[in-house]
């Protein structure tokens, strides 16, 4: 790429699933837009991360024709199961929500997404370093970046802030108004991805003494295994052995009996934490997922939140493009967080339930968390408004 386009309506920082999507969506609408991300699209590819789509979010993406593989090849999954003191409980989305969820891996959706951008033209230019925001409370901000030694300047009508957790975008909001909320859990989940089918047809979150384990699943020969560590745990502290063993123990003797152990073909430590940056407007500069906020794994909120985000954005800006009228963008930022808030407590929620707290002798602990799994286990009330919540609150 030699003439790098100097003009754009939407300039967008990062080239995740946040910034894609939200560049196919105004395309949708007859909006332009430029996509600057830092790393390659390999890279990007290669980064193995979230496999549960809403159910919410998988009809956006169907609406924007963006559904066609995920229908094929993704897993539609009508329930989870919790197993808590060997007892396995199946949590029925359909018949409590009528709703289900996909299990579609983030990589693949990342694919499809790619494929889109470059079927509808729109230009993502990568390996843009050094990327800098500039005037973002006037009328006409910039971005400038270095790529491949050379310095470019993108003058905007907005600037989209997708650049994930570790991006920049978010310093351009004055601290002076700037607010940020955080709790960060004294665990990490180490994370293994194996060539062999799934223990189990639909998703388990066990609950055990020695921590928490999951069992997810990418396609029928793809398993994707989680057990909780501890917070200064690396890969190395998880050789494959120690792995399969942690998460033998920590199933229900029915399941465990059942499972498949491999040589691992990737193993990630994830930290587990909440995060949240507000507001998610400044003058012109907008933030949207990773970039504003962030929720442990244990909800599988994450990714979908990248994509309500970008939802609420895209229909902002298509309001603005043609009346004119700024009501969107100025609900933009209220009407976001009031949906990242409620997976922040749902995510909180979980975290809380189904994992094991080091360093809490406090038995009034353990016996609410106990309670709260009875209650769970024993209401349908209280299974309704899980499901509810995992399947995907309305966007
Ligand atoms: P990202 O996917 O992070 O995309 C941001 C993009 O911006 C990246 O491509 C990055 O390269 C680019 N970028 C960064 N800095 C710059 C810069 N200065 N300039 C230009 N570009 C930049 N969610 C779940 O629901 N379930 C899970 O199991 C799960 N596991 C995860 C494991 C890990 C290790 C991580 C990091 C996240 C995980 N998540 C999970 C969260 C989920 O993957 C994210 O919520 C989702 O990727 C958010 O999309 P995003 O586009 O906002 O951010
Ligand atoms: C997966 C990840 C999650 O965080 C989760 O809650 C469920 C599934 C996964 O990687 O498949």
């Amino acid at each position: 790429m030699n003439d790098l386009p100097e003009k754009t309506k939407v300039g967008i920082v990062g080239g995740g699933p946040a910034g894609s999507l939200l560049a196919y969506l105004l395309h949708l609408e007859g909006i332009e837009s430029i996509i600057l991300e830092l790393r390659t699209r390999e890279h990007v590819l290669s980064r193995v991360r979230a496999g549960v789509i809403e159910y919410g979010s998988g009809e956006v993406l169907r609406e924007a024709g963006l559904g066609d593989r995920m229908r094929r090849e993704g897993f539609v999954h009508d329930g989870v199961n919790l197993a808590f003191a060997d007892t396995l409980l199946h949590i029925d989305f359909k018949r409590l929500t009528g709703k289900h969820v996909i299990i579609y891996g983030q990589t693949e959706l990342q694919k499809d997404l790619y494929d889109a951008i470059d079927g509808a033209g729109i230009i993502l230019i990568d390996e843009a370093d050094d990327i800098d925001l500039h005037d973002v409370d006037t009328g006409s901000p910039r971005i400038t970046y270095i790529r491949h030694g050379v310095e470019h300047e993108l003058i905007c009508d907005f600037i989209a802030g997708c650049d994930g957790v570790h991006g920049t975008a978010r310093d351009h909001v004055p601290a002076s108004i700037q607010e940020t909320f955080e709790r960060l859990y004294p665990f990490v989940w180490v994370g293994l991805l194996t060539p062999t089918p799934p223990v189990n047809d639909e998703l388990i979150y066990a609950n055990h003494p020695d921590g928490f384990a999951l069992c997810s699943m990418r396609n029928e020969n793809l398993s994707r295994y989680y057990v909780q560590g501890m917070a200064e745990d690396t890969p190395d502290d998880w050789p494959d052995d120690r792995f399969w063993e942690a998460l033998e123990t920590r199933l229900p003797e029915q399941v465990a009996s059942r499972l498949i152990t491999a040589a691992s073909i990737e193993k990630l430590v994830t930290p587990l934490r909440s995060w949240v940056s507000e507001p998610l407007r400044h003058g012109r500069l907008f933030l949207a997922g990773d970039a504003a906020h962030i929720v442990p794994p244990t909800g599988a909120k994450g990714l979908n939140l990248a994509i309500s985000d970008v939802v609420y954005l895209a229909r902002a800006f298509a309001s603005y493009f043609t009346t004119g009228s700024e009501t969107g963008l100025d609900e933009y930022s209220d009407r976001a967080l009031a949906r990242v808030w409620k997976a922040v407590r749902f995510s909180w929620w979980m975290t809380s339930t189904m994992h094991r707290f080091p360093g809490v002798s406090n038995d009034f602990d353990r016996r609410l968390q106990q309670t709260e799994l009875e209650y769970l286990f024993s209401s349908e009330a209280a299974q309704k408004s899980m499901a509810e919540n995992y399947v995907g609150l309305p966007l």
